[in-house]
């Protein structure tokens, strides 16, 4: 699995590093390749390209089509550390960005990595039909706006220090998390123009997956160490979050993400073994410990 990962994330940040490469020079590059090639697993990418082998895609586009993605994730990430979010001044064993460069160039650097997955999805090089990518970027965004990523980040914050009921709880970890991970199971299937229908199922699945890793991550914030984690953790507590575990405890959780597992695996039994890879990264993904 984790040299199935690096593969994933030596293409995805060559690809990402030629892109930024043949881009005219501004003083926002540093900082954002900061943010983006300073360590990360590339999960999303990961599940992204176990999809689009289930539907044939050829790998250079799922490349491409995760490098957006990732961008995403790196600028969420940065101004997830912020002082008026979580502020934190560690990330992937190293000084967030606002700590590196200072608060308004990672406000800006971020900004600047959102707006670069759109250049690359509409990229000519990106060999897909202008229907399709404009249908990706549809998705894209709406995985990252207030329905997404940027409304569940309103969520995790206006929830904490309150009593927040468990579906609450969890349609926030969705849209602050699993959306971006609905877009990545869905997207081969808008390469491929399936029917609303089948995209729609594969949205729903991205979402558990995405929820399922977010609980993980709080999992890995409640017991994990924090040099392997790269980021500090027992964070969430003092802050108030509300996740599953300050709601259920840490035990039950546990089973709830099990149960997650198991539901997201038989939603893949109609595709037989050809879901194998997709099922070793749920495992690796609730026993993972960074
Ligand atoms: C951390 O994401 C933030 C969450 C959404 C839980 P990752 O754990 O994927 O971060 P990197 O990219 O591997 O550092
Ligand atoms: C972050 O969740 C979710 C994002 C969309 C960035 P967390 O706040 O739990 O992520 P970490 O623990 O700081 O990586
Ligand atoms: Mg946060
Ligand atoms: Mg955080
Ligand atoms: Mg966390």
């Amino acid at each position: 699995m984790q040299k199935k990962l690096n593969k994933i994330a030596r293409d995805t940040n060559f690809f990402l590093k030629n892109f930024i490469k043949k881009q005219k020079k501004s003083e926002l590059i540093t900082p954002m390749k900061y943010g983006l090639f300073s360590g990360g697993k590339k999960i999303r990418s990961k599940i992204l390209i176990d999809i689009g082998l289930l539907f044939k895609l050829d790998y250079k586009s799922l490349i491409m089509i995760g490098s957006a993605v990732e961008c995403i994730h790196a600028y969420s990430l940065i101004h997830d550390d912020l002082p008026c979010m979580d502020d934190d001044s560690i990330r992937r064993g190293k000084p967030s960005t606002h700590i590196k460069f200072g608060e308004s160039t990672a406000v800006l650097a971020g900004n600047s990595l959102l707006t670069m997955a759109f250049e690359i999805l509409s990229h000519k090089h990106l060999n897909l039909s202008e229907k399709i990518k404009i249908d990706l970027i549809n998705k894209i965004s709406e995985s990252s706006g207030h329905l997404g990523i940027a409304g569940g980040q309103y969520l995790d914050l206006s929830f904490e220090h309150r009593k927040i009921s468990k579906n609450k709880i969890v349609e926030m970890e969705i849209k602050k998390t699993g959306k971006l991970f609905s877009f990545c199971c869905a997207a081969p299937l808008i390469v491929k123009k399936k029917k609303k229908k089948e995209i729609k199922e594969f949205e729903d699945i991205g979402a558990d997956i995405g929820l399922l890793f977010q609980v993980a991550d709080d999992l890995i914030d409640y017991k994990g160490d924090s040099l392997t984690a790269g980021k500090k953790t027992g964070k969430d507590k003092k802050k108030g979050k509300a996740t599953l575990i300050s709601l259920l405890g840490h035990k039950n959780t546990i089973k709830y993400a099990n149960k997650l597992i198991l539901k997201i695996n038989n939603k893949l039994k109609k595709y037989g073994s050809k879901s194998n890879n997709l099922s070793e990264t749920l495992d690796y993904i609730l026993n993972r410990n960074k």
